[in-house]
């Protein structure tokens, strides 16, 4: 059935209507086929493909969750978005975007030549080379000290103690050559100043740390609450850095899909190839969803729907 677009006002709907909307959006999501679940992880490669959890989490703490929204997940790329606003946080405006960069690739999240046609710039932190370049910001004191920041700073997030898959840290740190090769390409080009395979052990971790969908709507609402946590009510980064990080995400969360979701959605979002997708409403809350099913740009098929279908009954779309 057609959906009715609520109109837009300035906060979420009350409690009970936000609950049954996230049920009729996972059910209706529920039905979306095709898809295929990420194969270049091996560890990934065996996620069970009906696996579907929506999450709707406001500024005003509340959390509404259906289907599957507690099972836990590598968090994969979503981590970019959350590690790219912790070096923000720690360097400032300026510094990263000099850095790596603000603008779409227009090619896929692990494009090599992305890298080469821009004259070495990593270009945004939202692909492999920007999220390496970035994640090599991060500061403390040595691997195991700058690991301890990342995994804290996404623990704030999302208000749990966050904790690695090590399964899947083993068979990616294993098998990501591609990604070895994209941070020696950048050192190349005197765009990485750590040492590349570090940079990529840092990377790999953080894109093996464990959420859930009511994780990341939680993450998520904490930039739509301007870097407080509204759960936990602890301050993780400033507004300042969740406007810089929602205007990264708007233009680049989704790849080379960004446009088109900016478009049909309106809303800053960012997919990781695990099925995870995090979308955020500034100053009402986020939406975190689950389902590994991908499209060919790397974005969760079952999740889009939900999300597509959340912003329209919650009258989220910025535009
Ligand atoms: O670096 C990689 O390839 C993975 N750890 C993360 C990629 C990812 O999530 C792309 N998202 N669709």
């Amino acid at each position: 059935a057609e959906v009715e677009q609520a109109v837009s006002t300035g906060s979420l709907p009350g409690r009970e209507r936000v609950g049954a909307l996230v049920l009729d959006a996972y059910e209706r999501a529920k039905a979306a086929t095709g898809g295929t679940v990420a194969g270049y992880i091996p560890a990934l490669a065996g996620a069970d493909p009906e696996l579907f959890g929506v999450s709707v989490a406001g500024v005003d703490g509340r959390v509404h969750a259906a289907g599957d929204a507690a099972v836990p997940f590598t968090i994969q790329s979503v981590s970019k978005a959350f590690v790219y606003a912790l070096v923000c946080e720690a360097l400032g405006h300026r510094a990263v975007a000099e850095r790596v960069g603000v603008d779409n690739t227009g090619l896929a999240f692990d494009s090599v030549i992305a890298i080469e046609l821009n004259g070495g710039s990593p270009m945004n932190p939202m692909v492999n080379a920007g999220a390496i370049a970035t994640t090599a910001l991060v500061p403390g004191s040595g691997p195991a000290g700058r690991w301890e920041a990342i995994r804290a700073g996404l623990s704030a997030f999302a208000g749990r103690p966050l904790a690695l898959d090590e399964e899947v840290y083993d068979s990616e740190a294993a098998t990501n050559r591609r990604n070895q090769a994209i941070a020696r390409l950048l050192q190349s080009h005197g765009r990485l100043d750590a040492d590349p395979p570090a940079a990529v052990d840092l990377y790999t971790r953080q894109c093996a740390l464990l959420v859930s969908a009511r994780d990341l709507a939680v993450m998520g609402a904490t930039l739509a609450d301007g870097g407080t946590n509204p759960v936990t009510g602890r301050r993780v980064v400033s507004p300042e850095v969740c406007r810089d990080t929602l205007a990264v995400l708007a233009a680049n969360g989704m790849y080379q899909r960004s446009g088109e979701w900016l478009f049909e959605i309106g809303l800053p979002a960012k997919s990781g190839v695990s099925g995870g997708i995090v979308a955020v409403a500034p100053g009402k809350g986020a939406i975190g969803t689950f389902a590994p099913r991908l499209d060919a740009a790397g974005n969760s098929v079952r999740g889009r729907h939900a999300v597509a279908h959340l912003s329209r009954t919650l009258g989220l779309n910025l535009f």
